[in-house]
């Protein structure tokens, strides 16, 4: 009787929740051209750098590594992005390692160095139209000349960056459509106009300058100072919050959101980002969005975990995971192309009644509409604060006006980001949806992402699932014969200073990694001055760490270490077991900046000869050899419990390291 009751009841509360569903009062969204179109669109990027964000994919065994290019460059399959910005190595800390310079020094020069040449032409063979963008976060030391910027002698710097550029066409056959100036920090007008006048003068007029990857306070310099404005071409801000400023709009050029997003890439990361693609020209006039990063390829608990459009951080088991903004990005970037208009804005660029954005693309021939509708909580990106708004479902209706009021169909593409246990949807393609009479109505829920277009190009590329996740393979060793000579051994990551791989003299140590910064860099943070390279897993605790080591000069020294606590921006907070030796002597410390001495004394150490030193921790004991030798055997109150292993250097000094073990100790 009483489950009789109950059913009706919940049907007669079911209509009446649909009929006031449906009642909404309603307007159509003119979606116009007749007067003409807004700004143009430039494209969607994605940073790899600031830094050294990819590191560990090009560690990665085939076919997975094709396949993780594929979901971010190939048209038509993932996020099918439209511009690949780069950082500009400096051989310095840039949040996520460190980077090596085309230039360690005035009398060096380099293209073969690092992996960011590599993924350009992986980008490139896979979108001959993807726009390449360049940036420095840091600079050689040389640069500075005894300063702490980058701008002590702008012709200089200047020459350098150009450097860079004709060393990208020269050596890798690579164009380079964009330049900035320095992430995030200070402008320079003076070295600004020095940039252009030093491109133009080597031929490369048609390089863009993007200034100044920074906050909207460059538009008052702008307007204040005709050469100034003249020289810059592109005035690309970040984090903006999706807003701009009145003066930005004034100085009537392309506005970018040069850097956004930096935001876990899990469902929410996935609102923020379409919220983001969306709004940024809805409110902010922003033309194109670029996200860091391309891919969370560096260690987990470094700093800014998984803030890529995808994560790939096992190189050892093949292991990767597209994320949700993957398939985000493929909802305009599949059906847009740089050189594409935005309608102008209340004529297909617009807010919802209920919550959500819409915005209206075209290149005359084809007309592409995203419609997003995220909510407040599932769209909070890392920064800045974003104020509360509701979004909530909505019947809406779309009026075409113009070039494609006549059309009679839209191919539709949709998204549905679940939370709470609900499944998600990505990028699912539906029915094509009937436009009659140049009118057409979706009823839109909430976290929904909608594309509707004319092209039929559309694809979700996607490959059978990678590998499971493996942790990092032990016991590890690594002679460095089988690399590259100028790039980087497999899952090292550089902290400061930089370890690239050399022929050594030595007949019988072969290929060897070195520290080849000589001197500390110009900084984008506070980079420790002890070069430091990371490996292995953030939760080691009873590890024996052993290498081969040569010490160049004998003003240095070398570093061994496990339980590394922390790495990027804070590795000098690191805690853990430091093993330092010099000639003459030897340090046993629990901190990376060498305040807590455990334990010190001599040892036969030299520079310029091989010796092999081996640091063994387990619980609080530690043992270090030297030529198998015992240099101490204490039990120490260790600093951290857990962390990665690492070798180093005690300075800016080169040194070189062979043959290198990691060993469980149990
Ligand atoms: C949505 O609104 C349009 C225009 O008012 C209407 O024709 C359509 O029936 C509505 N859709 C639903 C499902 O109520
Ligand atoms: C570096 O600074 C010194 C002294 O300040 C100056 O004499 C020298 O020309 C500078 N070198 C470069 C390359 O700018
Ligand atoms: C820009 O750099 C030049 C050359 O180092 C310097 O003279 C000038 O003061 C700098 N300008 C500003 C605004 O810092
Ligand atoms: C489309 O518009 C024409 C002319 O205004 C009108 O006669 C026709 O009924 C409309 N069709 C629909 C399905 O609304
Ligand atoms: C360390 O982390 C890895 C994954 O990152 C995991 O597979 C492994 O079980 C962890 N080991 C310990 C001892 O927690
Ligand atoms: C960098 O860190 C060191 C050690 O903590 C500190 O002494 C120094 O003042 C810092 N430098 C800057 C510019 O913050
Ligand atoms: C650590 O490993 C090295 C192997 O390179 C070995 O020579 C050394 O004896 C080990 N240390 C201990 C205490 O077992």
């Amino acid at each position: 009787m009483v489950v009789k009751m109950v059913l009706p009841v919940i049907f007669f509360f079911q209509v009446l929740l649909l009929a006031s569903y449906f009642n909404q009062p309603h307007h159509a969204y003119d979606i116009d051209d007749t007067n003409g179109l807004g700004r143009q669109f430039d494209g969607i990027g994605a940073i790899s750098g600031g830094g050294a964000t990819s590191r560990l994919l090009v560690s990665y065994a085939e076919p997975y590594r094709s396949q993780i290019l594929d979901y971010l460059f190939k048209p038509n399959f993932g996020a099918s992005l439209h511009i690949f910005k780069v950082e500009i190595g400096g051989d310095a800390q840039s949040s996520d390692g460190s980077e090596p310079s085309h230039m360690h020094s005035s009398d060096d020069e380099n293209y073969y160095r690092g992996y960011e040449w590599w993924l350009m032409k992986e980008a490139k063979k896979r979108n001959p139209d993807i726009k390449l963008y360049g940036l420095p976060w840091t600079f050689p030391g040389w640069i500075g000349n005894g300063t702490t910027s980058p701008y002590a002698n702008p012709q200089l710097t200047a020459w350098y960056v150009t450097k860079w550029i004709q060393g990208a066409k020269q050596y890798h056959n690579l164009m380079i459509d964009y330049i900035g100036i320095w992430n995030e920090r200070l402008y320079n007008i003076t070295y600004v106009e020095t940039l252009r006048k030093t491109l133009d003068s080597n031929g490369l007029n048609n390089v863009k300058i993007v200034a100044s990857d920074s906050h909207w306070g460059i538009v008052d310099d702008l307007l204040k100072d005709k050469v100034f404005f003249n020289t810059v071409d592109i005035v690309g801000v970040h984090y903006t919050g999706t807003l701009t400023v009145p003066d930005a709009l004034k100085t009537n050029k392309p506005l970018w959101s040069s850097e956004d997003y930096s935001t876990f890439n899990d469902n929410v990361g996935g609102g923020c980002w379409a919220r983001l693609l969306n709004q940024n020209y809805v409110n902010g006039h922003m033309t194109s969005t670029i996200s860091w990063n391309l891919i969370a390829s560096y260690y987990d608990k470094i700093d800014w975990e998984r803030d890529g459009l995808m994560t790939a951080i096992e190189p050892w088991s093949g292991h990767y995971e597209v994320a949700s903004p993957i398939y985000v990005t493929a909802h305009t970037s599949q059906f847009t192309k740089p050189g594409w208009y935005y309608y102008p804005h209340g004529h297909g660029v617009s807010h919802l009644d209920k919550g959500g954005s819409f915005v209206a693309l075209t290149n005359s021939k084809d007309l592409t509409v995203v419609i997003e509708t995220m909510s407040h909580d599932h769209s909070i990106c890392v920064r800045p604060p974003l104020p509360k708004y509701t979004v909530d479902k909505q019947n809406a209706t779309f009026q075409l006006k113009g070039s494609f009021a006549g059309i009679t169909e839209l191919f539709v593409w949709y998204t549905k980001l679940g939370f709470n246990g609900d499944p998600s949807k990505f990028f699912e393609k539906q029915t094509p949806i009937k436009v009659v009479n140049g009118t057409f109505s979706l009823l839109l829920g909430v976290d929904e992402l909608y594309t509707l277009t004319t092209l039929s190009v559309g694809h979700k590329g996607q490959y059978p699932n990678s590998p499971a996740s493996e942790p990092f393979p032990l016991p590890y060793s690594d002679d460095f014969e089988k690399y590259a000579e100028f790039s980087e051994a497999d899952y090292f990551a550089d902290q400061s200073g930089v370890f690239e791989i050399r022929q050594s003299n030595d007949l019988e140590h072969g290929k060897v990694m070195r520290q080849v910064v000589p001197q500390r860099p110009v900084v984008w943070c506070n980079d420790s001055d002890s070069p430091t390279s990371i490996i292995g897993n953030h939760n080691w605790t009873n590890v024996n760490v052993s290498s081969d080591i040569y010490l160049e000069d004998k003003n240095g020294g070398v570093l061994l270490a496990s339980r590394v606590s922390s790495a990027g921006c804070s590795m000098r907070n690191a805690r853990g077991v430091f093993l330092w030796l010099s000639p003459g002597k030897y340090e046993l410390t629990t901190d990376h900046e060498r305040w807590d001495k455990m334990k010190s004394g001599t040892c036969e150490m030299q520079a310029q000869k091989w010796y092999r030193a081996s640091l063994y921790v387990k619980d609080s004991k530690v043992i270090a050899h030297l030529n198998g030798k015992k240099l101490f055997d204490v039990n120490i109150e260790v600093g951290s419990s857990k962390g990665w292993a690492a070798i180093g250097t005690l300075a800016h000094n080169y040194a070189q390291f062979d043959n290198f073990n990691i060993d469980p100790t149990g």
